[in-house]
């Protein structure tokens, strides 16, 4: 195996990073190893305000899990109202931007009127703690202000991305039984109006559950509002008051269901609850970002997306940052938006995925080249791998070689940051998410749960309960165990394939099971088959991921059409806007072929695999490399379908 360079961070950001050194790290992750209850404890006094204090900091009833149990917290209050005695009551909480080039920075006081002020409104609807609230919104600062609001009054909220399709946002209002949609009109996107409220009109239209929907007016587009259904945001804001005291909630309450594609056709309702997800938030916030009080932090994930949730809503206002938010496209008007963000609000930390760095690096050298980006000291990358090529470019033209990457790996599951490098501390290789955060006890395993030795590839598992980790699947605890929990037992299964060099390093090499992972946006290839068969000319289809040099991995489709007269350009056109009809544009499968059979094993079962060789075997040419190996995938996928 070829050694990779190593990085060890600079003297300079050692001296004043959070976690100094490989002994900070060592000693964190001994202690949390050794004692995990005194080590939890310890952070969830120190960390979060408490309404009333737990009673044990966990107990697991395998393989369901509580933390904190019987303390009484609110998430809302965590992120807003501690911050406004202290000298943060005036800093800027959310910086924004918007795609025409429109700003706004809301203090912390100010965002304390906004989410009181909403909740009111949400509370004078009727909704209570427990109550289910859909958010599809673009990345306006009311977003953020929508979960906080929720989140104050115990509603559960459940943001659906907004470039998932009307078809999608109903599955998801209806699995939840929602009374409340909060939407926009409408978002902007490359200087288009991506019409929200259209969507959420088709999507209601089927939901009985749902007797409210509110709507923040973005674009000024011309909409259909319903009598009695729709109410504007700004009306129902008018007059309400600015004093909206926060529930005092179980650590265990529910604080959102996050849809997240599984290797079925339907879709999963992760759960999180409160205050073990927001202290799994808040220590990573400051562990992985080595966050300082005068940075400005940017994010580029959308809300609609876990990242957002946790590293742009949770985790950076729990911590009392200045978190930026972009409300468009990174290449509108020019590829150099993002490089003009980071002049412009001299942002210090910088958190993207490897999609978007590949991309940058095909727009060439000349747009971040243009602007003084010297503000940054911390980047970050998250969704996928990150191949050794686009990290070395990252760290050399976006971070000067003054900026160490923190490659995080983690899952909408795992809640927040599991395993990454303590910038101040641990030594970075390109392409490698580096060490187990503390408390994350990971391993690679075979089949049978045997750990396996350096630098052979097997399954990555995680061992101990976290507080981050999703408590359970909506409606669906038996699922969540047999996902899991089962196949190894007291295991968590994490899908992905991976390797641990000598060093303890993990590699990881992308996903075993039916999931893909296109432009770090998570998608069953079940969900894709299922639209497809859903289309009247279709009698048969097997979806596989296929790599691709700037997503990752695109999605190519293996389709039989039942009999007549086709015309294949026509009907591959045809199903790829089907696709985006029933999930949404950015689930547009890359290549539809068509023929006459599938190959399927003696069982009937499509041997997705033998496809997948199909797409891989001439695949990848040009200079950048994925890090995945993809025959070690197949291989290790193909053992699974033995068993
Ligand atoms: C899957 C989880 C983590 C939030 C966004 C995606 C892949 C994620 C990395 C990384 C290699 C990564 C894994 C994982 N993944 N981060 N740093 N290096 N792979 O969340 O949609 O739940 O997807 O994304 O395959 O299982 P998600």
């Amino acid at each position: 195996m070829a050694t990779s360079p190593v990085y060890p961070p600079s003297p300079e950001f050692v001296r004043r990073a959070q976690v100094q050194g490989m002994e900070g790290y060592r000693a964190l992750y001994e202690k949390a190893a050794a004692d995990p209850e005194a080590f939890w404890s310890e952070l969830a006094e120190k960390e979060l305000f408490w309404f009333e204090k737990w009673t044990k900091p966990f107990e697991t009833d395998y393989p369901f899990v509580k933390w904190f149990a019987g303390g009484k917290i609110n998430a809302s209050y965590n992120c807003i109202d501690r911050h406004l005695d202290t000298h943060r009551k005036n800093k800027v909480a959310i910086l924004w931007e918007g795609e025409p080039g429109d700003q706004r920075q809301i203090s912390y006081q100010e965002l304390h009127r906004l989410v009181c002020r909403f909740a009111n409104v949400i509370k004078a609807r009727g909704l209570k703690p427990g109550d289910r609230a859909i958010i599809y919104m673009g990345m306006v600062p009311e977003l953020p202000v929508a979960l906080l609001a929720c989140a104050r009054l115990g509603v559960i909220h459940s943001v659906v991305f907004g470039g998932f399709s009307a078809e999608a946002l109903k599955a998801r209002i209806q699995d939840l039984a929602a009374q409340l949609v909060i939407t926009c009109d409408g978002a902007w996107r490359r200087g288009k109006e991506v019409r929200l409220k259209d969507a959420v009109d088709e999507a209601v239209a089927e939901c009985p559950c749902v007797r409210n929907v509110i709507v923040y007016r973005r674009t000024g587009g011309a909409i259909h509002m319903q009598d009695g259904r729709d109410h504007w945001w700004h009306a129902l804001d008018e007059g309400v008051s600015e004093i909206c005291p926060a529930e005092q909630l179980d650590s265990e309450h529910p604080l959102y269901v996050l849809y997240t594609s599984g290797t079925t056709g339907k879709p999963k309702g992760i759960v999180h609850t409160t205050a073990g997800y927001l202290l799994h938030a808040t220590v990573t916030m400051k562990w992985v970002f080595d966050l300082r009080d005068e940075d400005t932090y940017w994010c580029t994930a959308d809300i609609g997306w876990v990242t957002g949730h946790s590293y742009i809503v949770y985790g950076p206002l729990s911590a009392g940052a200045t978190t930026m938010m972009y409300e468009g496209a990174p290449d509108f008007p020019q590829p150099d938006r993002f490089w003009r963000l980071i002049e412009k609000y001299r942002v210090n930390i910088f958190y993207t995925s490897p999609t978007a760095i590949r991309a940058f690096v095909r727009q060439g050298d000349q747009w971040p080249n243009a602007h003084d980006m010297s503000s940054l000291r911390l980047l970050g990358s998250v969704g996928e791998p990150i191949n050794p090529a686009a990290w070395e470019w990252y760290h050399k033209t976006i971070g000067n070689r003054r900026c160490p990457i923190v490659d995080t790996w983690w899952q909408t599951e795992t809640g927040a940051i599991m395993i990454a490098p303590m910038p101040g501390a641990v030594p970075l290789k390109p392409g490698s998410g580096t060490l187990p955060m503390p408390g994350v006890i990971a391993d690679i395993v075979d089949l049978k749960g045997r750990p396996l030795p350096a630098n052979q590839e097997g399954y990555l598992v995680l061992r101990k309960p976290w507080p981050g980790v999703a408590r359970t699947l909506w409606g669906d605890a038996e699922r969540y165990k047999e996902q899991y929990w089962a196949r190894i037992p007291g295991v968590y299964m994490t899908g992905d394939a991976a390797r641990r060099d000598e060093d303890g390093y993990y590699w990881i090499l992308g996903r075993v099971d039916d999931v893909m992972n296109v432009s770090g946006h998570r998608l069953s290839t079940m969900e894709i088959e299922s639209a497809l068969v859903h289309h009247p000319a279709v009698a048969e289809a097997a979806v596989v991921g296929k790599p691709h040099e700037i997503t990752g991995q695109a999605i190519a489709c293996f389709v039989t059409l039942k009999k007549g007269d086709w015309n294949h350009e026509e009907v591959a056109e045809e199903l790829r806007k089907w696709v985006a009809h029933e999930i949404g544009s950015f689930a547009k499968p890359e290549q539809i072929r068509f023929t006459d059979a599938l190959p399927k094993t003696r069982s009937g079962k499509i041997m997705r695999r033998l496809l997948r060789e199909i797409v891989t075997s001439h695949a990848v040419t040009g200079d950048v490399t994925t890090l995945e190996d993809l025959s070690v995938i197949t291989r290790l996928a193909a053992q699974q379908d033995e068993e």
